[in-house]
């Protein structure tokens, strides 16, 4: 575990491009990032970059990824995360949608600047919204470029099959790094009729395992598993060579995923089960906004402290 004054720390022991489960990586780039809670003045920690996630190795420290939607939001989860991922479930998290179907690209992009405005360390992937890319390769294209142009993120990710690999080649091929989503894809919830758990079936298994090797294949950098059994994660995760982060996945995976209202649980009502509470934020605000609540209507606040 590294310590705070560690905020940035190159190795340049290592032989050059040692290549690993097929990747090339050179161990002299293995950059070593703090987790510390306030960096101080004279340390920074750099950017990740998408080299960084293209060489992460199956034995290094797993990727630590959280959703964003928000500028005050990112410059907290910012020096602990390796990525972020302006997820379209922002629709349902910040805009009470019932689903990810009605968000629309001027969403993400909206979205997408305000997290990029306040991130400084963390790689920025933005979700592509339902309808902009599935049914057209030049559509998906233009989508893309805007997304990527007026957001200035780091990288796109779009929910598939291999069916879309054509179009994954497409970006690939116009310098727009693509993370595949692929397993549970809230985005079709309407075909599947409801959230199905994937990799149930033998079938369904060696179909995911071929839609994560259609999109390496067709130059996505990274394979996002979502609500998938165990089992055919592990086999995904290890059957592909880039990274693949798992939400509802494995820890096979080379990095984890969560919404991060769910983890903060500022979320009410149903928790899908791979969801670890790690606070019950919810609770905290409601017996804070009571007491302020109680000082109002008691005249108590504000009191000659908080007035000119
Ligand atoms: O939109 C989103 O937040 C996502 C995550 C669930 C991975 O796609």
């Amino acid at each position: 575990m590294l310590k705070p004054e560690h905020l940035i720390l190159f190795s340049f022991t290592a032989p050059k491009n040692f290549v690993k489960h097929g990747k090339t990586k050179s161990t002299s780039q293995k950059i070593h990032i703090d987790r510390c809670h306030k960096m101080s003045k004279q340390t920074t920690q750099r950017k990740i970059t998408l080299e960084d996630i293209k060489n992460h190795q199956k034995d290094d420290e797993p990727l630590v990824c959280l959703t964003s939607y928000t500028a005050p939001m990112t410059r907290i989860l910012d020096p602990h995360c390796d990525m972020l991922l302006v997820g379209d479930s922002l629709g349902m998290v910040v805009y009470g949608m019932k689903n990810t179907l009605c968000v629309t690209l001027d969403m993400m992009v909206n979205h997408g600047k305000a997290v990029m405005r306040a991130a400084s360390h963390a790689f920025v992937v933005v979700d592509m919204s339902y309808g902009t890319y599935e049914n057209d390769p030049a559509i998906a294209l233009e989508s893309a470029k805007r997304l990527m142009g007026e957001t200035g993120c780091n990288a796109l990710k779009l929910e598939v099959t291999k069916a879309l690999a054509p179009t994954i080649e497409l970006l690939a091929a116009n310098d727009i790094p693509v993370q595949a989503h692929i397993g549970l894809c809230p985005q079709s919830i309407e075909k599947e009729g409801g959230y199905k758990i994937k990799g149930k079936t033998n079938h369904e298994i060696s179909n995911l395992i071929d839609d994560a090797l259609a999109c390496e294949k067709a130059g996505a950098f990274s394979v996002l598993i979502e609500g998938t059994k165990e089992a055919a994660s592990r086999e995904i995760a290890t059957s592909v060579n880039v990274p693949t982060i798992g939400i509802g996945a494995s820890p096979a995976c080379d990095g984890q995923i969560l919404v991060v209202d769910d983890m903060l649980g500022m979320i009410t009502g149903h928790t899908p089960k791979f969801v670890k509470k790690y606070a019950q934020l919810s609770d905290v605000i409601s017996e804070t906004v009571s007491k302020y609540a109680t000082d109002v209507r008691a005249r108590k606040f504000p009191d000659e402290n908080y007035v000119y």
